[in-house]
């Protein structure tokens, strides 16, 4: 695989049926071309995916929604002209140009129009719209720079366009909009306040209102353990993991930390604030695997702002290890 910013290259690789990795300013997305079902296939059968978990189609500032969603109600407008470009995914009823494919044989469909100036750069050169997951392996850590893509996908990707490291650092936040009343699906770059100031309180996704597949059960897990508890109970849990031949790190905002220098473990420093944590989060799990660090003992942020998206990610790494069938 190669690695470049090549934008007429990544094109003709898209052209091709073939799978470009693209840097959005949430994280990387394995791309294909979301009108083919073959690129699609690749997409599923390079991630270890099951075909039932829906992708997202990532479209140009310039797509017109309603070729890409049937539907489509006032309020979905509303959000979309103030959020995109940006990390929000809106699910819509599925318009004639998405293969049904991308969306699991659902007739809903998540659309996104990304930020990244790399991305809106593909997005226009190539014309339709751009199927991507994450462009990690199935169940893992999202990748947050090119390397983190190479290291995951080495040559089942057909080119990489390099874009340095994703401002946001989680995924983009995904409400549907399909139903009677607009349900978050996953906490991610766009803050929930902001969303709830223009289309009201948002509905949890509960058994009333089920998530799709791949939003609810474990995922985001690195290899390590990771064991996610509020700051005060951070002594503990470290105590209570401590074991001879187990090595531990306590994840925390470097603030934090300067109070638990004498605990037995490898202290690993996250910003203070939670942009920053959200930034940097996904990075540091990969680099305390990286280490062969066993358990991480992560502190969970303030539930405001991306700190939601933050906490929901420690959660879901710290969730049942067993992945979905
Ligand atoms: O920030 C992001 O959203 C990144 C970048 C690349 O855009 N993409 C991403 O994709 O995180 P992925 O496939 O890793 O996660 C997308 C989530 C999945 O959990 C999937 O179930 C949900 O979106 N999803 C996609 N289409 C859906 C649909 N029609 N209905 C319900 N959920 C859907
Ligand atoms: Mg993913």
């Amino acid at each position: 695989m190669e690695r470049g910013t090549d934008i007429a290259r990544a094109v003709a690789v898209l052209r091709g049926g073939g799978l470009v990795a693209f840097p959005t300013e949430t994280v990387y997305g394995l791309g294909g071309d979301a009108s083919r079902a073959d690129a699609v296939a690749k997409i599923f059968a390079v991630k270890g995916r099951p075909r039932a978990h829906p992708l997202i189609v990532h479209l140009a500032p310039e797509a017109v929604l309603d070729d890409w969603a049937i539907d489509v109600p006032e309020v979905a407008r509303k959000l979309v002209a103030v959020a995109w470009p940006g990390p929000l995914t809106v699910i819509l009823k599925r318009g004639p140009r998405v293969s049904p494919a991308a969306t699991g044989g659902a007739d809903t469909v998540g659309l996104r129009v990304p930020a990244h100036p790399l991305a809106q750069a593909l997005l226009r050169a190539f014309g339709g719209g751009i199927a991507a997951p994450s462009a990690n392996r199935f169940g893992g850590v999202s990748p947050t720079t090119a390397a983190h893509v190479a290291a995951d996908l080495g040559d089942d990707v057909d080119y990489i366009l390099d874009g340095g490291a994703c401002e946001v650092g989680v995924e983009s936040t995904i409400v549907d909009l399909s139903r009677d009343r607009p349900v978050l699906l996953r906490p991610g770059g766009m803050p929930r306040e902001a969303i709830e100031a223009i289309v009201g309180p948002l509905a949890r996704a509960d058994a009333a209102a089920p998530a799709a597949p791949g939003t609810l059960a474990s995922h985001y897990a690195p290899r390590a353990e990771v064991i996610a508890v509020e700051p005060a109970d951070v002594p503990a849990a470290v105590a209570t993991a401590a074991r001879p031949g187990v090595t531990i790190a306590v994840l925390a905002p470097h603030a934090a930390l300067a109070g638990w220098a004498t605990l037995p473990a490898r202290l690993y420093a996250l910003p203070d604030d939670v942009d920053g944590m959200a930034r940097a989060l996904y990075a540091a799990l990969r680099d305390l695997d990286a280490e062969g660090v066993d358990v991480v003992i992560a502190a969970l942020p303030p539930a405001v702002g991306l700190g939601e998206a933050v906490g929901d990610r420690l959660r879901r790494a710290a969730g049942p290890r067993e992945r979905e069938p």
